[in-house]
């Protein structure tokens, strides 16, 4: 683990608390990296329920609880790759491009790469006061959660969006309306090897300033 107490230290200075408090949470905030590769075993059923839980905990304004999961694993992953596919099959055709066959396979295999691939949708109420940007705010901070909670139980983990995520067909695909959003594909898995950590040496004056 890459030692950021010096540093978080001196961005606290209102919070006299060590933060080797939770050494493990902070640990899995801190080390969290994706992994592009992800192989097999995906999280078990308890390991699941417990990367939901964390989601499901996010900071949500109102408690509108915007968040929908869609879980793939298994051949639901394959089914669901047609249907991503043919998305992409009309996209390029509304622009006038051939669909190739080379485009479709790749699309039609995206969720293969990994064994578990967690759809993360926005629900959005339009008729709240809670303004539509919170509403994705917290929806986002849940897949976050997600990447946190798989990091502390040792699995590899990958935030993703790409095109299919502001596709119409694919949100109603997956339940969705419409005027929802997709904040996300959270991809989960084992890694081959640990992801290496980056530190975050010596930049906080870049992001963080003390308001005097
Ligand atoms: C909203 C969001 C969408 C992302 N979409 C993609 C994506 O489509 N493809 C991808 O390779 N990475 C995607 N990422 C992952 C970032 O590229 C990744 O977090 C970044 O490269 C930093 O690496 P790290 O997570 O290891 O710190 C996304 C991240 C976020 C927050």
């Amino acid at each position: 683990m890459v030692d950021q107490g010096d540093n978080l230290e001196a961005i606290s200075t209102q919070n006299p608390r060590k933060v080797t408090e939770s050494p493990h949470v902070l640990s899995a905030v801190i080390n969290r990296r994706s992994t592009g590769r992800l192989k097999e075993p995906g999280p078990g059923k308890t390991e699941l329920e417990s990367i939901i839980k964390a989601a499901l905990s996010a900071p949500d304004h109102g408690r509108l609880r915007p968040w929908r999961f869609v879980v793939f694993q298994g051949e639901a992953r394959d089914r669901f790759g047609i249907i991503l596919a043919d998305a992409l099959r009309r996209r390029l055709e509304s622009k006038g491009h051939a669909p190739t066959e080379l485009l479709m396979s790749k699309e039609r295999n995206k969720l293969l790469r990994a064994p578990c691939v967690i759809a993360v949708g926005a629900a959005i109420d339009r008729d709240s006061h809670i303004p539509v940007i919170e509403q994705f705010g917290a929806t986002a901070a849940a897949c976050e959660n997600m990447l946190i909670a798989a990091t502390a139980l040792g699995l590899g983990s990958m935030w993703r969006t790409g095109d299919p995520s502001y596709d119409n067909s694919v949100k109603v695909a997956l339940g969705l309306r419409e005027t929802d959003m997709i904040a996300g594909w959270i991809y989960l898995g084992s890694v081959e090897e640990p992801p290496s950590v980056r530190a975050f040496g010596g930049d906080f004056e870049q992001y963080v300033s003390h308001w005097k």
